[in-house]
């Protein structure tokens, strides 16, 4: 990160702690109102929904989880399946993701509490960003037979297979690509392929992101930016697809984790992604 970024990052972090603390930290019981509050019988108390309280999100996520678009990469979370997005949070908040900032954010949050920001965030449709342009048509080409086909000889699976042919993702667990950054895509797969980033194995993404080359990463990342999402941007159905890979995050995969510790994000609070965490480096292919 350049200097001005990480000014801005430090910003804005302590802003959205700020937010964050006391309205979490008072929401069983309602702040007692002050004596000139109670004498003027007006300043209504800040009302404790879950809105107002994930204003502390918004300020790096946008109101609608909209993702902010500038050289930061704060990602679009808004209408991604609401498994995938509470893998997320326990990710961060169990170090699968070596994000400080958001390890912070959830470290205090309950399981349960984790659920509702998920499906509240995987209900919204904010408008996706306008497609973005200049990239040469050879790395377009690239990127789009990667993304749609694959490249057999690398043995790396077309992305829409599991991302879902509009690119919108598949409930419950794998997210839509479209409406992210680009260096937020890049970053991630660079994650994955220096270990800072697990999901539940078999991790079907480190796979992926292990057989990339840089210049495919380069590619990819620029295809998907360019992509305009659908009419209808919702995730796939599950299982609407057979994935050309085992993922230990998505129910039914063949080598996923034991039965007991249930690969599927219940209402009662699935615990999928914790298996990883004895065996974090995923061995390169
Ligand atoms: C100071 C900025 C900041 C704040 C505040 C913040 N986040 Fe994040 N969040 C980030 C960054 C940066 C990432 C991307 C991390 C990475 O590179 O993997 C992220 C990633 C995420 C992701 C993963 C998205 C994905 O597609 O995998 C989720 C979910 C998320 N944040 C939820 C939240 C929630 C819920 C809150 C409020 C409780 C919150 N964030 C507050 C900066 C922030
Ligand atoms: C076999 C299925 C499968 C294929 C093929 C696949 N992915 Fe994924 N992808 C997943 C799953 C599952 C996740 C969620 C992982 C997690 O829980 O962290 C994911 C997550 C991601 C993310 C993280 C998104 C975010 O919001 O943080 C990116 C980026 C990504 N994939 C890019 C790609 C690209 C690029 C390709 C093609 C080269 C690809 N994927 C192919 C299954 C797949």
């Amino acid at each position: 990160m350049q200097a001005k970024h990480k000014l801005f990052f430090l910003f804005v972090s302590l802003t959205a702690l700020a937010l964050v603390a006391p309205l979490h930290a008072a929401a069983p019981v309602p702040p007692a109102r002050t004596a000139t509050e109670a004498q003027a019988g007006a300043a209504d108390p800040i009302p404790d929904t879950l809105e107002q309280r994930l204003l502390a999100c918004a300020v790096c996520h946008g109101k609608q989880g909209e993702g902010i678009a500038k050289s930061e990469y704060y990602p679009r979370l808004a209408g991604k399946p609401a498994g995938y997005l509470y893998n997320q949070l326990r990710n961060f908040r169990e170090l699968r993701r070596e994000v400080p900032i958001m390890t912070y954010m959830v470290a205090y949050m309950s399981d349960g509490y984790l659920h509702e920001i998920a499906e509240h965030y995987s209900q919204l449709q904010p408008p996706y960003p306008a497609p973005a342009t200049g990239f040469s048509d050879q790395e377009l080409a690239r990127g789009e037979a990667l993304v749609r086909k694959g490249d057999a000889g690398k043995n790396i699976p077309a992305c829409s297979a599991c991302h879902g042919k509009s690119l919108t993702g598949m409930e419950p667990t794998i997210p839509g690509l479209i409406g992210l950054n680009r260096e937020y895509i890049v970053a991630q797969l660079g994650a994955w392929k220096t270990g800072q980033r697990h999901a539940a194995r078999p991790d079907c993404m480190a796979q992926i992101a292990n057989r990339l080359s840089p210049q495919d990463v380069s590619a990819v990342s620029a295809y998907l930016t360019t992509q305009r999402a659908t009419a209808n941007p919702m995730p796939a159905l599950a299982r609407s697809a057979k994935l050309p890979l085992d993922c230990g995050v998505v129910p039914g995969a063949s080598s996923a984790v034991p039965e007991s510790s249930s690969a599927v994000p219940s209402a009662s609070g699935g615990d999928n992604a914790g298996k990883d965490v004895k065996d974090r480096k995923e061995p390169g292919s």
